[in-house]
């Protein structure tokens, strides 16, 4: 099941000026959804996603397996393309890994992003790669600005795609997604990207990756962002 009802950004706006009016929208699916379709796998996509998904499961009373949010996959798509472009290459040979929340404050990672395996640390320089990584975590406000009437669509609904069909087929596909969060990471009772194989049983295994220590501290400051969210929620 995918939950995309909410309001979507319009130019100027964050994606917490949603906050409040998207939780009370996903409350009230997530109530329903636990009364009719209590086992489903559910993946949240309404904004900010990290602190709506946090909301889908304690109203739907889902297990951690069964829910995640969809935003890691568009971002690390978005600092693929990036990739891609600023080294001509094909982007069906760039991986890229974004964690952290679905925000200004997401921690992509160089360090674990590359082209058939080259590290692109050893292909692009570290000015040109603070950049992208800048243009990748503004990605969704540089859409919102070009369509003027809303937020993006076509990336969200194939980064979507590539989830369900990970599931729905039984891929066991390694994505990051906003996960719940148990003790991951040292972080506990909030949801936020991190990579996570997804197979016919939901979730079936977080990765815990060696992150350096300023890698650990943008991720920290990630989390803080999603738990601030989180304690001011009125639902
Ligand atoms: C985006 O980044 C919709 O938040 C979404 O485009």
């Amino acid at each position: 099941m995918v939950i995309c009802a909410g309001l979507a950004r319009k130019p100027g706006m964050t994606r917490e000026d949603l906050r409040d009016v998207n939780a009370g929208i996903v409350k009230e699916v997530a109530e329903k959804v636990y009364q009719y379709s209590p086992n489903c796998f559910m993946i949240v996509v309404t904004n900010p996603v990290d602190t709506m998904t946090w909301v889908a499961k304690k109203y739907a009373k889902l297990g951690k397996t069964r829910i995640v949010g969809m935003a890691g996959v568009l971002d690390a798509t978005r600092f693929r393309h990036f990739i891609s472009l600023e080294l001509g290459v094909s982007n069906e040979d760039v991986h890229a890994m974004v964690m952290g929340l679905h925000g200004e404050d997401m921690v992509p990672l160089p360090s674990y992003s590359s082209v058939s395996g080259i590290p692109i640390t050893q292909l692009i320089s570290k000015e040109r790669i603070k950049d992208m990584v800048a243009r990748t975590q503004d990605g969704g406000a540089e859409i919102v600005k070009y369509l003027k009437t809303g937020s993006a669509y076509y990336a969200p609904a194939s980064s979507i795609a590539q989830m369900v069909e990970s599931v729905v087929r039984d891929k066991k596909r390694v994505l990051p997604c906003p996960v719940y969060m148990e003790g991951e990471y040292g972080i506990d009772g909030i949801f936020m990207g991190v990579p996570v194989m997804l197979g016919s049983s939901g979730v079936e295994k977080v990765y815990e990756l060696h992150l350096t220590d300023e890698e650990k501290a943008l991720l920290k400051k990630s989390a803080d962002g999603v738990r601030k969210s989180v304690s001011q929620l009125k639902v």
